[in-house]
């Protein structure tokens, strides 16, 4: 049982296999407390942490301080106005222009498995896999409903919360803020990690102590942005890899948000996440609800390593669907950086056919195949083939493709019009604008208006017609601007705060229907690279382009950054040519492989410009992402050594499941000046076990390679690579 309830304690109690969150009713109104959440304890009665008998401040006992109370206490979801000072999950307008809201206990229910947040994405379990409890809390006053669903996986340590707010009054009313979770912990000292960055330099990991006062992070993009990524975790100052306290949120969401951090004059520090609150604003008449979207928390007591596991396993066993969820995914040969808008039918043929050659699965056509699109000035909204560079449609292409024994996918951009476009001529209100000011561009593109049924039916309709006439089966489906002059032309001064968070439904509603005719679909999601790498896209797409920066040393730390949040099995990652048309660097094409190998593989080239060399090693690597991809992809990762920390080489390593085998990538950025090969612990092995070394065929225990070390290889030279394979043997 992971829910419970303990009626003499007045606690609710959630468990998952090394942790428990506590959650106690208080005093005789009802206050919601947050009580205990850490590692695993049996004890219902530990309402004693929250401090508030000390100084007698419950109300019952000591009304005339009673906001000393508010401001003090450890709460589970806290409202703005009455006397919590701290960023508050909840505020309000109603009908007679008060903000204040009151939150007290009114009942429970405990839910075997998960109810779906549709059409928000959100993590999913079978009744033997998790179990949620559903607190209805109610503010008598506003007869404001929030119900709190928490729940509980029973084989993995994550917990999952979100709001549902229900407005039962007669009066319609608004929501100015509505958070997905708070949580109040005690003050140990805390780093804040987050994951920053920028266009190509996505999920840099950032690591600063927590001080007194608010910090935080937030996207006002439209989108979950490269800027920030939707995670945040507070670690205990001393916590590595390995060892010590990490709390972590993580927001199923893919618009606008925001995460903060407070500590607060009582000692206690309070993380906070949800949909952003400016520009946004709610209306609820009576009865209608708004369901705020998931977050997902993680604890571990060992370390960043043990929170990586589990919202690697969630993600991959409870958040991505469909057929590929599970599957290694085709190796592509991608042609933008091969030959971004400049390519026909024949000059795509000759490298399908080089790649085909190769053993590489699929093709993939990225954008410039429709409307008029010659460079990214014109043709975005117009989804039919432009026959001048595809004279015998997508549908023939495919066709040739698939006759040299590859698969084909196509590159959209669903949610973007070019002002030079038949769609913007015949409908320019289908762009966000506002009315009288010139239109903010970029890359000189405008985004469309999803929020309108028929903007969403128009693009789908178009999408539909190629996917449905085409042997297609991949997607990647693209964004390439931010939010800006977010007008609609169907919106009101009502309802204009609900359009950030209703074009992000628009998308989920997008995606989903096509996910939902074209049921085999592989999508990819992808935004100016890795801008919405974020749990609510894999909820549609099992893999996220992770950057447009395909240089293989900038995506050390890209990669690293986004795998401590990520599965590896969702980073989409390429071999692209050389100088890097990113930063002009020349790397070796075998570390190029390595490094791409670890997530899903592809190349992104021209392979017709390809040395006879490298094209000769391109079936080996394909077999290694047959071969060894597939631990990366299903088994337990682990972050060895960092080139973002230590300036000179890159180490992470992949454990199978079942402790059988395990492979290791090694990136030495720098030549090691004094010669002396890296004596490296690895980690995750089975100490009694044997293993052998791919390297010179030594066999050692699992104990020794974990204590001892293993030697990497000396590589003469930068930008070197090695992938190193262990494979348990009976000796
Ligand atoms: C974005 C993507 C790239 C490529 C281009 C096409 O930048 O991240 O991979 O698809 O758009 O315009």
């Amino acid at each position: 049982m992971s829910v419970s309830y303990n009626p003499q304690e007045r606690v609710f109690r959630l468990d998952t296999p090394n942790t428990t969150y506590l959650i106690a009713i208080v005093d005789e109104e009802g206050f919601l407390g947050h009580a205990y959440y850490g590692k695993r304890i049996p004890d219902d009665n530990m309402q004693y942490t929250m401090r508030i008998f000390e100084g007698n401040v419950v109300p019952s006992v000591n009304n005339r301080d009673r906001v000393a109370f508010y401001d003090s206490l450890p709460t589970e979801y806290s409202t703005f106005g009455l006397g919590d000072f701290r960023e508050s999950c909840l505020q309000v307008l109603d009908e007679n222009g008060n903000r204040g809201v009151g939150l007290v206990y009114q009942d429970h229910r405990i839910i075997p498995g998960k109810p779906s947040l549709e059409p928000l994405p959100a993590t999913y379990g079978e009744t033997d896999e998790c179990e949620t409890l559903e607190i209805t809390a109610y503010d008598p006053v506003l007869k404001l409903k929030v119900k709190l669903y928490y729940t509980a996986f029973t084989q993995i340590d994550a917990i999952t919360r979100s709001a549902l707010i229900v407005n039962e009054n007669d009066q319609p009313i608004t929501l100015t803020r509505a958070f997905s979770a708070c949580l109040d912990l005690d003050n140990r000292n805390y780093d804040v990690i987050t994951l920053h960055g920028a266009w190509s330099n996505e999920r840099q990991i950032n690591r600063r102590p927590a001080v007194p006062g608010r910090q935080g992070i937030s996207s006002l993009r439209g989108v979950s942005s490269a800027q920030e990524n939707p995670f945040i975790a507070l670690a205990e100052h001393t916590a590595t890899q390995k060892s010590g306290q990490v709390y972590a949120m993580n927001f199923v969401y893919s618009g606008n948000f925001m995460a903060n951090v407070e500590m607060s004059e009582q000692g206690l520090t309070r993380m906070t996440m949800g949909i952003h609150p400016n520009g946004f604003a709610w209306n609820l008449a009576p009865n209608d609800s708004f369901q705020t979207p998931e977050v997902v928390l993680v604890y571990s007591s060992c370390g960043l390593n043990g929170m990586t596991h589990t919202f690697h396993d969630l993600y991959r066993g409870h958040l991505c669907r469909g057929p590929y969820r599970d599957q290694r995914r085709p190796s592509v040969i991608n042609n933008w950086e091969g030959t971004y808008f400049d390519f026909n039918e024949e000059k795509i043929l000759r490298i399908a056919e080089e790649a085909a050659k190769t053993g590489i699965e699929m093709f993939v056509l990225d954008d410039g195949w429709f409307g008029v699109r010659n460079d990214d000035n014109s043709g975005l909204g117009d989804w039919y083939v432009n026959t001048k560079k595809l004279p015998n449609g997508v549908k023939g292409l495919a066709e040739k493709i698939n006759a040299l024994g590859m698969r084909f996918g196509l590159w959209f951009e669903p949610e973007m019009v070019s002002p030079d476009s038949d769609l913007y001529r015949a409908h320019p209100d289908y762009a966000f604008q506002l009315p009288d000011r010139p239109h903010s561009l970029a890359r000189n593109q405008l985004v469309l208006d999803l929020t309108r049924k028929e903007v969403r039916d128009c693009v789908y309709q178009q999408m539909y017609e190629v996917l449905s006439t085409a042997n297609i089966e991949y997607v990647k489906w693209d964004m390439n601007r931010p939010l800006t002059n977010v007008g609609s032309y169907a919106a009101t001064r009502e309802n204009s705060g609900e359009i950030y968070h209703r074009y992000v439904l628009g998308v989920y509603d997008l995606q989903s229907r096509m996910l939902r005719d074209f049921p085999n679909l592989l999508l990819e999601n992808c935004s100016s690279g890795g801008n919405r790498f974020d749990p609510g896209m894999l909820y549609y797409s099992p893999q996220i382009w992770t950057s447009d920066n395909t240089d293989a040393i900038d995506r050390l730390r890209i990669q690293e950054g986004t795998a401590l949040v990520y599965p590896l099995s969702t980073m989409g990652a390429h071999v692209a040519a050389c100088p890097s048309h990113m930063n002009g660097r020349t790397t070796p094409f075998a570390t190029r492989g390595h490094v791409a190998l670890v997530g899903c593989y592809g190349y992104e080239l021209d392979l017709t410009k390809l040395t006879d060399e490298e094209k000769a090693m391109i079936p080996k690597q394909l077999e290694d992402y047959r071969n060894v991809g597939d631990i990366f992809r299903t088994g337990d990762y682990y972050r060895l050594a960092s080139f973002a920390e230590n300036g000179k080489y890159d180490v992470m390593m992949s454990v199978s499941k079942d402790q059988s085998k395990a492979a290791i990538v090694f990136v030495q950025v720098l030549t090691n000046l004094r010669g002396r090969s890296i004596l490296m612990q690895l980690e995750g092995l089975d100490e009694n076990r044997k293993y052998r070394c791919n390297l010179d065929g030594s066999v050692r225990t699992g104990a020794a390679w974990m204590y001892g070390g293993l030697l990497l290889p000396k590589l003469a030279g930068d930008f070197l690579s090695a992938l190193i394979t262990l494979e348990a043997v009976e000796e």
